[in-house]
């Protein structure tokens, strides 16, 4: 089996991430991947944000800050503010649609998905683990703000990425229910 085939059909997702995360130059590379991903009408419609080092607390605080403090838990507050500690490096992949006549919105939002698999496979034939993440941060319209993004954009993903602590295990998936053959 070729080795792309082999590291596709291996991968997981790594809820457990701590450091390393990958160096400056693997990150380059991890995002030259993410702009080769297929992207109708080369619109480009991404932009990635790397969070790390004290970024990742304040990160923290302003997700903190979406919750309403007083109608909330404590414990809420806290895990919500420890959110982004989960993994050493954080990469926040986010679309800004574009007005064009042949590619609606979804399209742009689908590239930037591609793109991201495709840097969660770089991350992994680095070496390195990572998971996608969304929840109600990606659609808190603070965090949103903090990026740059308009009512239309979109945050995609936030891709936690470090060292796994312990890979999981992944029961092989059988394609036969999924895929018929019309010839
Ligand atoms: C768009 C998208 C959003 C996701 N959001 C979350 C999330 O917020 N929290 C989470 O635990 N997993 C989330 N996942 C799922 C994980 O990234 C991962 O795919 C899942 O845990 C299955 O693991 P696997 O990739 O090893 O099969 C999301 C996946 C996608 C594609």
């Amino acid at each position: 089996m070729n080795t792309v085939i082999e590291l596709l059909q291996n991968r997981v997702s790594c809820p457990k991430l701590v450091a390393p995360a990958p160096n400056r130059d693997e990150l380059q590379q991890i995002l030259a991947c993410a702009v080769r991903a297929p992207d109708h009408a080369r619109l480009k419609p991404w932009y990635y944000h790397v969070i790390q080092g004290k970024a990742l607390n304040e990160l923290g605080e302003l997700f903190a800050s979406t919750i309403d403090a007083n109608n909330v838990a404590q414990d809420k507050l806290e895990k919500t503010r420890n959110m982004p500690l989960r993994a050493p490096l954080i990469i926040v992949a986010v679309c800004e649609p574009q007005e064009n006549a042949k590619v609606p919105a979804m399209e742009q939002i689908l590239a930037v998905g591609a793109s991201i698999q495709n840097m969660q496979v770089a991350i992994s034939s680095l070496g390195f683990g990572s998971i996608w993440r969304t929840g109600d941060m990606a659609h808190a319209k603070a965090v949103k703000q903090h990026f740059g993004l308009s009512d239309q954009g979109e945050i995609v993903g936030f891709i936690y990425v470090g060292t796994p602590d312990k890979l999981p295990s992944k029961p092989n998936s059988s394609i036969n229910e999924y895929v018929k053959y019309w010839e």
